[in-house]
């Protein structure tokens, strides 16, 4: 009961230090000699969800005083529905490959630049990492995993894209890896030129949206072309080296890149959006989610390779948004059980 009672009180007075402040501090700064930084927290036992809040104090206390907390299940009435023009994403390319970092919690693709826009607000493009199972519930239920895109505006403010990774139907046809070399040589360049809309953009950025009749006719005809969907192309060529970083702290460089594939099926779903907070320590809030409707898919064997590298990474899912902490719920809860048994 004393350790129970001491973590409350440290949570109660935790709380007074949390405030809009607590932007910016979040993103794990990079290690200036290159080596990938092992996480501290965990998924269980004493380093898990339930305790996050005193492995670092008070820096973790929005993991257990939050009320606006992530993950959280997907239903109507949580999240504002985002029709997916009414979001500007332009993401590099990665012709070179780019970094794949194994931090003991997430495996981590290194990707800078590019450009996320709505409601005014703008970010930037750090990274993207996988949680297993996904963290959010699509309406109650678990998806095999989930993708973070995490962006950073120039006010270190967060957003996130959410996107879920279910597993590719038996005998859907595999990705042609081949597709990834030589359109990675040249960068991708979305914008007709001349069309209502076109912009002049940086080499290596694909813009995705806008709203030209002829782009709205490419993205058209290219959905109508499409063939059912198979396995994401991105996902198999990222994992496809995912055993040479097995071990935590270890990175390896990814083959090219081609990241216009996925902005493309985000672009045929639409976005549930709401205020939530980051999944992992210090589960600092005022982080804009977007999950995506559209999905993408993984082969069952990448997933089986993928699952005995990330083992387990997904926090559980938080209390509905403006209710109290589910740590606290759970706390509180556990004092009175010990009360009601002496
Ligand atoms: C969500 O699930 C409930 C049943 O649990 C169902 O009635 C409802 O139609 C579902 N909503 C969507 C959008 O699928």
């Amino acid at each position: 009961m004393g350790y129970i009672l001491q973590a409350l009180l440290l949570a109660a007075s935790a709380t007074r230090v949390l405030g809009s402040c607590s932007y910016g501090t979040f993103l794990q700064p990079r290690a200036e000699d290159g080596a990938v930084p092992i996480s501290t927290f965990g998924y269980f036992g004493a380093k898990g969800p339930l305790n996050w809040a005193a492995l670092e104090v008070p820096a973790n206390s929005a993991c257990a005083t939050g009320t606006r907390q992530s993950p959280i299940n997907m239903v109507a009435g949580v999240f504002n529905l985002v029709a997916a023009t009414d979001l500007v994403i332009e993401v590099p390319n990665f012709p070179e490959g780019t970094e794949f970092e194994n931090l003991g919690s997430t495996v981590e693709v290194i990707a800078k630049g590019g450009k996320l826009a709505f409601a005014g607000k703008e970010f930037e493009l750090e990274q993207f990492h996988f949680h297993l199972p996904s963290e959010h519930l699509d309406n109650g239920t678990s998806q095999a995993m989930e993708m973070h895109m995490v962006w950073q505006s120039a006010t270190k403010e967060i957003a996130v894209i959410g996107v879920y990774i279910e597993i590719a139907k038996e005998g859907a046809a595999a990705a042609p890896a081949a597709v990834a070399a030589p359109a990675a040589a040249a960068p991708a360049r979305e914008v007709v030129a001349g069309a209502p809309g076109a912009e002049v953009v940086p080499p290596g950025v694909v813009v995705a949206v806008g709203e030209g009749p002829a782009r709205r006719r490419r993205f058209q005809q290219r959905r109508q072309a499409a063939p059912a969907r198979g396995p994401t192309t991105l996902l198999e060529t990222i994992f496809s080296v995912a055993d040479q970083i097995k071990v935590p702290g270890t990175k390896t460089k990814t083959p090219p890149l081609v990241l216009t594939e996925v902005v493309d099926i985000l672009k045929s779903g639409a976005f549930q959006g709401y205020s939530g907070s980051l999944t992992t320590p210090p589960c600092s809030e005022g982080v804009n989610w977007n999950v995506a409707t559209a999905k993408l898919s993984i082969l069952p064997a990448t997933f089986e390779r993928v699952r005995n590298i990330i083992g387990f990474n997904s926090r559980i899912p938080q209390n509905t948004p403006g209710l109290p902490n589910i740590v606290q719920v759970g706390g509180a809860a556990a004092m009175a059980a010990l009360v009601a048994t002496k």
